[in-house]
């Protein structure tokens, strides 16, 4: 099963494609948690992505199209994954289908995780992010069992460099005008599906799962 997630930085993208990966054992590749686990173990790659990410804009599409192929292609992706934070502009999604093609696939399912603007700077600035493992918790409706220490791994949480308020409204207007527009991508070809991303955690999941089956 092939699954990409849409929505808004800050939707839950990634608290969903978690969540997907363990119920149907697909690895949860992340576009954005590669660029910064290189970004701490200081390569070239992490250098260079950090300028774009810093200021809320997209890395180029020739750095995150071959990262991203060189994951998929690798042995834990044969029986599918959910992909989450890529494709983010038409031509990432159209290399990803060619490549697709070529092995005679597809993407299943374009789900679109769907949250208002406005929503978007409270959930940027009430969430903790573990560096160590990945996982993500929010203050308010996500919190960890003990303030500032992932449930996960134990690490300290800490709040994401991109999340200050200027970098966010940045990357909601780069959102706009450069991912959005898949939406209706993925609609033409049939595999789209919008959730509500203002519910719960749990029931935007069980929407999911309703989808996905
Ligand atoms: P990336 O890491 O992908 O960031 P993003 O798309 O902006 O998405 P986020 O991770 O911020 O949010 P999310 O939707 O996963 O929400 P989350 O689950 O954490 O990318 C970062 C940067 O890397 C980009 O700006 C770009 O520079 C670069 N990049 C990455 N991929 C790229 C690509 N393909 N091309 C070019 N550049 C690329 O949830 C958010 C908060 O809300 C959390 O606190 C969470 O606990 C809470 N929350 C989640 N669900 C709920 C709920 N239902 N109710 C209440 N709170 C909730
Ligand atoms: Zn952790």
């Amino acid at each position: 099963m092939k699954i990409i997630m849409l929505g808004a930085p800050g939707a839950g993208k990634g608290t969903q494609a978690k969540m997907i990966a363990d119920k149907y054992g697909v690895p949860h590749i992340s576009t954005g948690d590669i660029f910064r686990a290189n970004i701490k173990n200081g390569t070239e790659l992490g250098k260079e992505a950090k300028g774009y990410m810093d200021k809320g804009l997209l890395v180029p599409d020739e750095l995150t199209v071959r990262l991203l192929l060189d994951r998929v292609a690798q042995d834990d992706c044969s029986n599918g994954y959910v992909l989450d934070g890529f494709p983010r502009t038409i031509p990432q999604a159209e290399v990803l289908d060619s490549e697709l093609t070529k092995l005679g696939d597809s993407v299943d399912y374009a789900v679109d995780v769907d949250v208002p603007d406005e929503n978007i700077i409270n959930r940027m600035s009430g969430r903790r992010a573990c560096l160590n493992c990945g996982a993500t918790y929010h203050i308010v409706s996500i919190p960890p069992k003990k303030e500032g220490i992932c449930d996960v791994c134990g690490s300290d949480l800490v709040c994401r460099e991109d999340d200050q308020p200027e970098t966010v409204t940045n990357r909601l207007k780069v959102y706009h005008e450069q991912t959005q527009p898949l939406i209706e991508y993925y609609k033409a070809k049939g595999v789209l599906r919008t959730v509500d991303g203002t519910l719960p955690m749990t029931e935007v999941f069980d929407a999911i799962v309703k989808i996905l089956g």
